[in-house]
């Protein structure tokens, strides 16, 4: 699957972690209607789109990536209705909506777990040798009922069984109950883990380092068997059925050699490996190679699971970071705060976060003041420096970082170079493309289906569904 021409091609996409971007209420925690008065911030810095991190009910066993209920808004975040509102002031603006989907488990409160186990993956012993990606054995015994069930990640996120087909069912409508609702887009969290071995074989000793930072139990193995199964596709299908023209773009923590089967059915994947790659010109040149060889790959030189751009490559080095990303080829994501120059803060004692990933997801500096024009009241997380870095301090100063961002992104749109003659007809002119790169195609707002890009592309537009949480039963 390929399809050109789409708006996503050359986007630069806006990452909100929901809980740490702006507080309405005073409760000390971000939410939707925080989100929804810094809209101006994004249209200002020029991005096309913004992706939440998850928004929904959660235990927060990790920090939402364990999801209670897929169709409803956690209440310390808001609620559907200012769901609505936010995704409808975002389309005012000509910002893109993109919500982040988990499906490979669920969070063990998930009524599901309960009401339909055999959604799960389970064994009356543990099978195999498995570890989870945090640690310690992919197994867990449920008291309840005697049996193992197996987690990829932490033992309060059990593993859906995509093999299945009311998973596939119950998924699907998850997508169509969002996209119902106007979202534009997925970004599709940990894909790698959807399918395993059906036969549920040991994973083998690792005998190389993997290319990508595992944690130490986790890396110790070769992952051929607990993840990237051979029948993803049968997962991706379902998927893309039901999100119709909606933008998915896979979470793969795999190399980017290794994304080819993904790409079949996704419309972009992660190249992991600029994310990782040490800041030294030969490295960069060869990953960044890589990725655009594989031409679908989204570029991000941070996220809320890895320490911060500033942090990893110094503060003197953010300019230089910013451009990088900013030039490649393709979209690429910023994650918030990164645009101020953030660092990483100190967490949390004891850990919000087990895995130790707190001090990526300190609060957003808006103003020089300790509490950082996040919160009025005590922040969930403390502030990590706003008095030294923030948005107010930077905001009008041409020599600040953030200025810098938004003239980057304002001169992406007029990259241009060598025309690609195919994509354009031999047109050439201001309409070439180059390198993935093509000149900046106005977002109108859509009220209601059918969607915009599906009437431009003639492709089948996601199903809509009446606004009410999906059948699983
Ligand atoms: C993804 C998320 C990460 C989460 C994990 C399990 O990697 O980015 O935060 O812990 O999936 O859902
Ligand atoms: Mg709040």
């Amino acid at each position: 699957m390929n399809r050109n021409g789409q708006w996503w091609d050359d986007a630069v996409v806006y990452q909100i972690y929901p809980r740490s971007f702006q507080d309405s209420d005073g409760d000390g925690i971000g939410d939707l209607a925080g989100i929804e008065s810094r809209l101006d911030h994004l249209v200002w810095l020029g991005v096309d789109a913004l992706w939440l991190s998850p928004i929904y009910p959660s235990p927060l066993a990790d920090m939402g990536y364990d999801v209670a209920d897929h169709c409803a808004v956690a209440p310390e975040l808001g609620d559907l209705y200012g769901f609505d509102r936010l995704v409808a002031s975002a389309h005012e603006r000509g910002l893109r909506v993109l919500l982040d989907f988990v499906p490979s488990h669920t969070s063990i409160e998930h009524r599901w777990f309960r009401e339909h186990p055999e959604y799960y993956v389970w064994a009356d012993e543990p099978p195999n040798n498995w570890v989870a990606a945090f640690g310690g054995p992919a197994w867990t015994l449920d008291e309840a009922t005697g049996r193992y069930y197996l987690h990829s990640f932490y033992p309060e996120q059990p593993d859906l069984d995509w093999r299945v087909p009311e998973v596939r069912e119950a998924m699907g409508d998850v997508i169509r109950f969002w996209a119902g609702r106007g979202v534009d887009g997925f970004r599709v969290d940990a894909v790698q883990q959807l399918m395993k071995d059906a036969n549920l074989r040991d994973d083998p000793l690792a005998t190389t380092p993997f290319l990508l930072p595992l944690g130490d139990e986790y890396g110790r193995l070769d992952h051929v068997h607990s993840e990237a199964g051979p029948e993803i596709h049968v997962a991706l299908e379902a998927m893309r059925e039901a999100a119709g023209d909606a933008l998915l773009i896979g979470e793969i923590y795999r190399p980017t050699r290794d994304l080819g089967p993904y790409l079949e059915h996704l419309d972009l994947a992660f190249a992991f490996e600029l994310l990782h790659a040490p800041f030294e010109a030969k490295r960069l040149a060869e990953v960044v190679r890589e990725g655009a060889a594989q031409a679908r790959v989204a570029w991000a030189l941070s996220n809320h699971d890895f320490p911060r751009l500033a942090t990893r490559f110094g503060s003197g080095r953010a300019a230089l970071a910013a451009t990088l990303l900013m030039t490649l080829p393709g979209p690429t994501f910023i994650y918030q705060g990164d645009e101020i120059g953030m660092v990483d803060g100190p967490g949390a004692h004891p850990p919000f976060d087990r895995a130790g990933r707190d001090p990526y997801r300190h609060p957003m500096q808006w103003e020089p003041e300790p509490r950082g024009g996040f919160t009025t009241g005590d922040p969930w997380l403390s502030l990590t420096d706003p008095e030294r870095v923030s948005v107010a301090r930077q905001r009008g100063d041409r020599a600040s970082l953030l200025e810098l961002y938004r003239r980057l992104i304002a001169r992406r749109r007029e990259l241009s170079g060598p025309v690609d003659a195919q994509a354009d007809g031999g047109a050439g002119g201001s309409e070439g493309r180059r390198c993935g790169c093509r000149p900046r195609r106005r977002f109108v707002p859509q009220r209601g289906p059918p969607r915009e890009s599906a009437r431009r592309s003639g492709r089948t537009p996601a199903r809509t569904t009446p606004r009410q949480p999906p059948r699983d039963s």
